[in-house]
Parts: C-alpha cells; structure tokens; sequence
C-alpha cells in the first residue's frame, strides 16, 4: 500500500476517470498515479448533490491520510459538488478538478451551437451555469444529460446496442445540427464511436482529459513537485474485485 508523498491521487465515482489518467500519464510519464474508483457507489450523477459531496470528501480524505502531493479530481460530478468545501477544508493540498470543455469549444466555433453531454448533476449545478456564462455567451448551449450511459461503460457496454438505444432518443435530434459536442462526464469518452455515429462525423468531439493533464503539469510545476525516474499506476476499486480492476487496465489502453 503506497504511503510515500510522491504519489498523484486520481479519483472518480467510477472507471470514468481512466480516461483523464490516460491523459495524465502521457502528459506526466514519471509519476506515480494512484487511481480510486469509488464504483460501489457509481453512478453518482444521478444523486443529491450533498450525497455527492459526503462522497467525495470522504474518498477523497482517505487517499489525502496515504500522504499524496496532489489530488485529481477526474469527474466533473464530484468536482461540480464538492470541491469548493475540499479545498477548503484543505486549503494546503493541490486540488486540481475537471469541468466540461466548453471553453475550449466555443474558441474553436465562435458563434456555434455546442451541446454539452454530462450527467443530470453535473448540468444543474451553479458550476455549469457560471461556465455557461463565462464562455458561451455567443453560442447557443445545448444541455444533454445522459442518465443511464454511466451504467453502461461500467458494464462494458460503452458502445454497444444498449448505448445506442439509450442514447438514440438525446442525441439523434441534434443530428448534423451541433458543430462540436462536450463530453461532461469523464465515462462518455468511452462511448465516443456511438455518440459520434448518432451526431454525425462533421461534429467535433471534445474532452476535458488533455486540458486537466496539462493544467496538473503546469500545477506541480510551478510548485517544484515534478518527479524524475519511472512512472508507476496503481488502481483501486471500492467495488473490491479483481475484475474491475483488470477492466480499468484495459480502458488505459483503449
Ligand atoms: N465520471 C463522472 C463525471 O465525470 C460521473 C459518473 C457518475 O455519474 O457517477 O461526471
């Protein structure tokens, strides 16, 4: 069990967040990831938002007493509700959280009609509303909620009859109407063949994996926390079997 302060906590409600990791990783090549899934309890998006916030606190706490030098926050979930109060309550610790990539869509379309793909939660969250506000103040944002797809990359499932079922109803509407598409939930990139096939390939697909990566560089940086010497990663699941674990290696190498 890693207790050395070289390690980078990597948390999310589930294995969505291995797709920030496999960004973090390219990006960090000499770091130490430990990456916390809390998938016993997934899907979080679909829960209040102080249940959310109890939860990652109390996860997010148990990897802090391990002794780490930063925490990543790779779900947009957890970081619409509780970071404000985790960095509070930590004000000494590098918290670093992830948000839709919605600023990075609307420099690329000016003017363009952006819909964002993220869980329930993470949509009504004064957060969203703030970077709405912030950056899209001349595009037309479409929010799309996508209960139920979490569910599914959990399983497996991530592209796959289920997932186009699902999210046929959201999306097909949209179909060759939207320039690019956000996805807001750190699961959705895995199932990005199906939502690229229902939007059409002339809608760009974007992430906010590679901005969070650079921008934890830049943090530990700036901080002289960088590391020299071999990487390591090392994944734990609450969901506690070996499976999802082996299933969180696969989709780094996806
Ligand atoms: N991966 C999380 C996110 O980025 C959400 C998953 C969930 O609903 O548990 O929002």
């Amino acid at each position: 069990m890693p207790t050395k302060n070289d390690y980078i906590a990597v948390f999310d409600s589930g294995v969505g967040g291995i797709s920030v990791l496999r960004h973090l990783r390219r990006e960090l090549p000499n770091e130490r990831f430990l990456y916390f899934g809390d998938s016993a309890n997934a899907p979080y998006g679909t829960r209040p938002t102080d249940e959310i916030r109890d939860l990652t606190i109390a996860a997010a706490e148990k990897l802090m007493a391990r002794g780490i030098k930063a925490l990543v926050l790779a779900c947009n979930t957890a970081t619409a509700a509780a970071i404000k109060d985790l960095r509070l309550r930590h004000p000494d610790t590098i918290i670093i959280g992830i948000e839709p990539a919605l600023k990075m869509a609307t420099d690329r379309f000016p003017g363009g009609t952006i819909g964002v793909m993220a869980t329930p939660a993470t949509l009504r969250e004064g957060k969203f509303a703030r970077l709405v506000e912030r950056c899209a103040d001349h595009c037309t944002v479409v929010k799309l909620p996508a209960a139920g797809l979490v569910e599914l990359v959990e399983s497996g499932k991530a592209n796959s009859p289920e997932s186009a079922a699902l999210l046929r109803p959201l999306l097909a509407p949209h179909a060759g109407k939207l320039d690019a598409i956000v996805l807001g939930c750190t699961h959705y990139p895995f199932a990005a063949e199906t939502i690229s096939a229902l939007v059409g390939q002339g809608c760009a697909i974007l992430d906010g994996g590679p901005g969070t990566a650079h921008h934890t560089r830049r943090r530990l940086e700036n901080a002289g926390l960088l590391r020299d010497g071999e990487g390591e990663i090392i994944i734990e699941n609450s969901a506690n079997c070996h499976d999802i674990v082996d299933f969180c290696f696969e989709l780094l190498n996806f």
